[in-house]
């Protein structure tokens, strides 16, 4: 990223941060979550065994590789991906899609440059006869590009419950705004995580061990760092909540004492009374019925669900109507 790009990029962030702070109740985006030492609590989060959303998705891939490649039908196919990280689950579908001889080439989408130089380098690394080309940039954009591009069916990736950070409404508003860059016949892989036993979910975001704290507090950090800012972070606490009824499971940033910050890149103060708490994260859990309504609406028509073995989370596969 260059000096200019991350000159906008913070003034968003500092002006995202001012608006959140001002907001009664106070709230922030988890978007902002992910900055070097966020991607690495990230994985470690990832790697918990009471984070059971990884090896959910990962046995469902491990185990339905073969159906997915056989919906494709033979036909050339691009299958892209959106916010493709390092790309842990997808080398499932790809070894497998290069070991039975599939005609596809791979397109990870992502606005980080330097995550799809990472993942593509790794990949060739690993597979010199991978078809693998990055995109840069915006999702829409990007997929827009390919629509006027190519005319191969299209097998988009949107895995790893990132849907689930949405509200209904903005992953309804999404999915809308992704389908009218499709063509209708081209796949969507979805991964939702299911409602299920509450405590399971508040587990996995509230583990022992406290790096999903780590993770959600290291906003705080990430304010300090970049805009110049005194949280005491340790005067905050991590908490979560699960909702069985709507799904879902949120994450706030509580003041544990009355305290004032300051925020020296914008030079403002803010009031925290004992007890407040910033709004930071959704991860929206689903029902199958919830699954069928939102594709619908959206305009896909749902093909099947792939399930773990404990019905945990789904990878539900959409055809565009
Ligand atoms: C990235 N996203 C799908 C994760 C989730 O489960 O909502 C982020 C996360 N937050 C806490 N733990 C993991």
């Amino acid at each position: 990223m260059s000096s200019t790009d991350l000159a906008i990029q913070n003034t968003t962030f500092a002006k995202d941060i001012q608006e959140g702070l001002s907001k009664s109740p106070k709230e922030l985006s988890s978007k902002y979550f992910y900055d070097a030492e966020g991607d690495r609590l990230f994985q470690e989060i990832m790697n918990m065994p009471e984070y059971y959303l990884t090896d959910a998705e990962f046995e469902i891939l491990s185990t339905y590789k073969d159906e997915i490649l056989q919906l494709m039908e033979g036909v050339p196919f691009e299958m892209l991906e959106l916010g493709a990280g390092d790309g842990t689950k997808t080398k499932i579908l790809l070894e497998h899609f290069l070991d039975q001889q599939a005609d596809f080439r791979y397109r990870p989408i992502d606005i980080s440059q330097n995550a799809l130089d990472g993942l593509v380098g790794d990949l060739k690394k690993a597979w010199p006869s991978l078809n693998v080309s990055e995109v840069q940039g915006d999702y829409f954009k990007a997929l827009n590009k390919m629509k006027l591009e190519a005319s191969a069916v299209k097998l988009v990736l949107f895995m790893g419950a990132t849907i689930g950070n949405f509200t209904r409404a903005e992953a309804l508003q999404f999915l809308k705004k992704l389908r009218e860059e499709l063509n209708p016949s081209d796949y969507l892989l979805v991964g939702f995580d299911l409602k299920k036993n509450p405590q399971t979910i508040l587990d996995a975001y509230n583990d022992p061990a406290g790096i999903t704290a780590s993770f959600n507090l290291n906003l705080l950090h990430r304010i300090n760092r970049e805009l110049d800012a005194n949280f005491e972070v340790d005067q905050f606490q991590h908490w979560e909540n699960y909702n069985p009824i709507t799904g879902e499971t949120k994450s706030y940033i509580v003041s544990k004492v009355e305290q004032e910050v300051h925020i020296a890149a914008i030079d403002q103060s803010f009031h925290f009374d004992a007890w407040e708490a910033i709004y930071v994260e959704l991860s929206l859990k689903y029902s199958k019925e919830e699954i069928d309504q939102l594709a619908s609406e959206a305009g896909f028509t749902v093909i099947r669900n792939f399930y773990d073995d404990k019905k945990y989370f789904a990878d539900s596969l959409w055809q565009a109507k």
